[in-house]
């Protein structure tokens, strides 16, 4: 649906603008200095309800505030975080506006400021859609003399939020590492600034650009949540200001702190989108308003079911051939998977992590004809192929950099160090971006590649330029730019291809690389056990079509863990079901299972990718999560360890037709959508690691 014109209002005689979105309100105003301040976010208001919002109390009138305190839209002045801090080449910094015009296009807001002295233009951009809370805000700044002298940022924000005055504030985020990424944290904000941010290149494992805030008080389907997400996929900054007054803002954007950029004379500067979302539906509500907002807004390919991906890297690891992988692709298909992916290890000398990495040649030991007689076996099998691929990176034991020492982030004097033996190609040099894009380019064509894993595997370190000199910082976010841009052409290039973003599991998956990859690889931590947490932060914002999530081998690789096959598949179905075991391995009872079980998934696979997910909690061990479509309905409980005697609940399930009726698919057995909701089903999880799908279709 196309945005309408009149989500957004503006009133002359207040300087005040509204945005419109189906259910909630989003105000601001100039003040008399022409500075944008915040006025409101919250349900939906009419413009006259907008007016007689009262201006927020300033802090205590004294000598020690100012009334520069008050929000601004672009947190610029004032004592708390800034979101644009810029220098001029007299040693002036900061930043007086002059209010220069508005326009209003579709759904989008975009209001001009002019610095009263400098040669300094700021676009503050806004866009609201007819279907969708989420509201998009993003900034632009000008260099407006083109013979002047370059301007100093130090800070380029997206955006400042605020959310209205409460008593108390609460912030839900998630942290983790590497195999444990997603893990959800709910904490009392304290007063004084809490900084979510990383430094790593990457959006990264440990914090993730995006935040929820409520009162204390929103639980998974009631309350009031502010929620707001960042697009970006290397370095980020969210300042979240809650002041002794009890005030609450925060600013967002690319980069960390450190960073300085000059904007070159005549240049535009643009940050990537800042989204932010209001609603009264708890976090479950918020989640499903982002998996929407997803699906609607920032996926490139949201309608298509994604395939049973199956994956040879927990089987093969490094020595890949044709003979190995022919044998797995036959197991693959045979159980029912539809895209077979080679993982590492199929090219120049790969046959560890020490070498290879950017010599992207088949190995023609392993491969003696090259890759064709693989893919066209794959394709015999009427499963597509896919190939994992991670050109931002080389190993200093390659051709590559013995070629080309010079193409990898480096500071003069300073170590390379390496991690995983590997270090950073620099993406923002064109010309090291420009043979990145011709070798994918080409690798996708001549062998019809269906689908790339796209893989990150390193942190940033010595994060230098050299041929760049001052603008050697402008790396951190020029080398981001040309991942998208490669993303970007080889998809317009390659209308069919579909890519997975990864970073050693979960390091580089936000809304900037969902909005150029069709699902994310979330972590290497293939535990089933572990991954339920793991899934759960990943669902506060992303949708479940978006979760490749692989059942592999028992014991796990990484913890030793043995779980039941029945559980492991599960949890993988709770998303983008996929295979990564050792399927050579698996006896013909587990191969059997498994069959059935992705025979299973299929059925429910539009309800799980395309239907509305309900997480129904976490009760004495037992979690279950809800997948439902008007019609139908797939519910997932996997029990982890009980205490002896400790009781169970029963599950209730979410947003059916009270006065509907529902037949289970497996027991036959009918059930009041009432008792359903008021009551639940209490499925039979006797024993740690025991799990259940229950299918529901409503019939009548
Ligand atoms: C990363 C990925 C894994 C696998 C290996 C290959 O760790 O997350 O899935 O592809 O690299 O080296």
């Amino acid at each position: 649906m196309p945005p309408s014109t009149a989500a957004i209002q503006f009133d002359p005689s207040h300087r005040l603008w509204v945005l419109h979105t189906p259910q909630t309100s989003y105000a601001l105003r100039l003040d008399e200095r022409d500075v944008p301040r915040h006025v409101y976010w919250g349900p939906a208001l009419a413009l006259a309800q907008v007016i007689d919002v009262p201006r927020r109390p300033l802090p205590a009138d004294s000598s020690f505030e100012s009334p520069a305190s008050e929000a601004g839209e672009l947190a610029g002045d004032g004592f708390g975080p800034q979101g644009l801090l810029v220098g001029f080449s007299d040693g002036t910094s900061a930043v007086e506006w002059r209010f220069v015009d508005h326009e209003v296009t579709a759904g989008d807001l975009a209001i001009r400021l002019r610095d009263r002295h400098y040669p300094l233009e700021a676009t503050l951009h806004y866009r609201v859609h007819d279907d969708s809370d989420v509201i998009v805000r993003w900034t632009t700044l000008r260099h407006t003399d083109a013979s002047g002298d370059p301007l100093l940022l130090t800070r380029t924000d997206s955006a400042t939020w605020t959310p209205p005055l409460r008593p108390r504030y609460r912030l839900s985020h998630v942290t983790g590492a590497w195999t444990s990424e997603f893990q959800l944290e709910r904490v009392a904000l304290p007063i004084g600034e809490t900084v979510l941010t990383s430094r790593r290149g990457v959006s990264s494992h440990q914090a993730h650009p995006w935040l929820m805030i409520d009162d204390g008080q929103a639980g998974e389907e009631h309350g009031e949540v502010w929620s707001t997400a960042l697009a970006w996929s290397g370095s980020w900054r969210i300042s979240i200001d809650h002041s002794p007054s009890g005030r609450l803002t925060w600013t967002g954007g690319f980069g960390h702190e450190g960073l300085t950029w000059r904007l070159r004379p005549g240049e535009t500067w643009r940050t990537p989108p800042f989204a932010g979302l209001f609603s009264t539906g708890g976090f479950g509500g918020t989640s499903r308003a982002w998996h929407d907002h997803v699906a609607r807004h920032v996926l490139p390919d949201p309608g298509t079911l994604r395939p049973i991906v199956y994956n040879s890297w927990e089987a093969t690891g490094w020595a890949v051939n044709e003979a190995n992988q022919k044998r797995l692709a036959a197991m693959a298909s045979r159980i029912g998977a539809e895209l077979f992916v080679m993982d590492d290890g199929w090219f120049g000398a790969r046959d560890g992590d020490a070498a290879g990495l950017g010599d992207w040649r088949v190995k023609t030991d392993n491969f003696p004809s090259g890759l064709d007689p693989l893919i066209a076996e794959v394709h015999r099998l009427g499963m597509r192929f896919g190939l994992w691929v991670e050109p931002e990176m080389v190993n200093p034991d390659s051709d590559l950099y013995r070629a080309h020492p010079d193409w990898v982030l480096h500071m003069p004097n300073r170590a390379r160090t390496t991690l995983r033996n590997q270090l950073v190609l620099n993406f923002a040099r064109p010309d090291v971006a420009g043979w990145a894009h011709k070798w994918l380019d080409t690798l996708v064509r001549d062998h019809h590649i269906d689908y790339l894993k796209w893989d990150m595997n390193r942190a940033f370190t010595e994060a230098g330029w050299p041929d760049a000199g001052p603008d050697a910082s402008r790396l951190w976010i020029e080398h981001v730019r040309g991942v998208y841009c490669i993303l970007d052409r080889l998809r317009d290039d390659h209308p069919d291809l579909r890519i997975q973003a990864c970073a050693g599991g979960g390091g580089r998956s936000d809304l900037g690389m969902l909005s150029r990859t069709d699902e994310v690889w979330i972590s290497d931590n293939t535990d089933a056990a572990d991954r339920i947490a793991i899934q759960h932060g990943y669902s506060q914002l992303y949708p479940a079509r978006t979760m490749a999530a692989w059942v592999t081998d028992s014991p796990n690789f990484l913890t030793g863990r043995r779980l039941p096959l029945r559980f492991r598949f599960h949890v993988a179905m709770a998303g983008v079901l996929g295979i990564g075991g050792n399927l050579l391995e698996w006896t013909e009872e587990e191969l059997g299972e498994a069959t059935d079980l992705i025979g299973r998934y299929k059925q429910i696979r539009p309800i799980v990718q395309h239907g509305r997910q309900y997480r129904l909690g976490t009760h004495a061990g037992r979690t279950a999560v809800q997948y439902s479509t008007p019609d139908q309905l797939a519910v997932l409980a996997w029990q982890l360890p009980l205490r002896a005697g400790q009781p169970t609940v029963p599950i209730r399930l979410r947003n059916l037709d009270p006065t509907g009726r529902y037949r289970d698919a497996d027991t036959g057995s009918i059930h009041h959508g009432a008792v359903l909701m008021a009551h639940g089903i209490d499925p039979d999880l006797p024993t740690d690691y025991t799990s259940t799908l229950i299918r529901l279709t409503r019939i009548g």
